[in-house]
């Protein structure tokens, strides 16, 4: 950490910065240039934190060197790291590989999560996504079938092979998601309900961790590190896009926060095409985008039927479209020295 003084800060006002600095056991050293004095702080910032050292007489600013995140952190923790989904680890998540994970957005019966199932592992997809409860913005609209789509997703997993990631969207369900689902995920709507993030930190099962549509990256880890500190380090990250001013798509993707949540933090961060554009025509374009930068997976809406979907039918591709995708993508990973997961 690093404080600024003013240009009018007097001896004093320094003197009065590093007294308070050693008296929580910390180094200040003071650095004096020609118009202004600079002071490099040493120690354990949370107590500098406290110290709220921008109250100080002749203080101008106080800047942060270090991650606030440390748990997430690449700065702790400098190899990028794997999440394993399902038993007997069965799926990876990470910088060896590419995983694909297709489904429903949204289970509405048994007969079409199989048979969106069925569509996503012949494509190759090799973990199911599928919501039973949904996050609509509508309290009018569909809200998902609840505990009855965690039991068909269960069902289908029995069927298929295929580890589950389902959404969680409220604190109170996590035991009950945890129960049925491989991988819970926590949508673009909750990545700030920190209760809601301490609660599946503490659920034993990896947490698929969405952007929120309206958070900075350092929001995104900030909320990561939430469920870190409960002792839950299987955290994926996933990109779906954030608000902009274009109206082109549902939300702009922001492929840049690939590289740059990799520079910053072991965790593993795969992309959402699907919720990011909206629509469908752009799905294979922005996973190829993702696969180009770097991403470690994509997640991806398919429907048997999108044009009776009772959740973001204009998104989801149909069984055909997803093989092309499947191999559209795949092209790329000899180049980029990864294999399928
Ligand atoms: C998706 O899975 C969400 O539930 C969906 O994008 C919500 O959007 P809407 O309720 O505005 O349709
Ligand atoms: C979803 O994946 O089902 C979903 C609701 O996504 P998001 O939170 O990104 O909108």
């Amino acid at each position: 950490m690093v404080v600024v003084m003013s240009p009018d800060a007097t001896e004093e006002d320094v003197a009065a910065v590093v007294a308070r600095v050693e008296a929580v056991g910390g180094e200040a050293n003071v650095s004096k240039g020609l118009t202004r004095t600079i002071i490099g702080l040493v120690g354990d910032i949370e107590s500098f934190h406290h110290l709220n050292l921008r109250t100080l007489r002749g203080v101008a600013d106080v800047h942060r060197i270090s991650d606030p995140y440390k748990l997430v952190s690449r700065q702790h923790h400098p190899e990028r790291s794997t999440v394993w989904v399902g038993t007997g680890r069965q799926v990876p998540i990470g910088p060896e590989t590419f995983t694909f994970i297709a489904g429903p957005c949204a289970v509405e019966t048994a007969g079409q999560t199989l048979e969106a199932a069925q569509m996503a592992q012949a494509a190759g997809a090799t973990l199911l996504r599928g919501g039973a409860f949904k996050p609509r913005t509508s309290p009018y609209a569909f809200q998902g079938l609840g505990v009855q789509g965690l039991e068909i997703l269960a069902g289908v997993r029995e069927a298929t092979g295929m580890p589950i990631v389902t959404e969680v969207v409220d604190a109170r369900d996590v035991t009950v998601v945890a129960e049925h689902a491989d991988m819970l995920q926590v949508g673009t709507r909750n990545m700030a309900n920190f209760g809601l993030l301490q609660a599946v930190g503490e659920a034993g099962k990896p947490v698929l961790l969405k952007r929120g549509m309206t958070a900075t990256i350092e929001e995104w880890l900030m909320a990561a590190e939430y469920i870190a500190r409960r002792g839950n380090l299987d955290v994926v990250l996933c990109e779906r896009g954030i608000r902009t001013f274009e109206p082109a798509t549902r939300n702009t993707l922001d492929i840049s926060a690939v590289p740059v949540v990799q520079a910053t933090s072991h965790l593993p961060v795969i992309v959402d095409p699907s919720h990011a554009a909206g629509r469908k025509d752009l799905v294979v374009p922005l996973s190829r985008a993702a696969m180009g930068v770097g991403a470690d997976g994509v997640i991806v809406d398919v429907h048997p039927d999108p044009e009776s979907a009772l959740c973001d039918g204009p998104q989801a591709l149909l069984g055909t479209e997803l093989r092309e995708l499947a191999s559209a993508v795949r092209r790329l990973p000899p180049v980029l020295g990864r294999v399928d997961a």
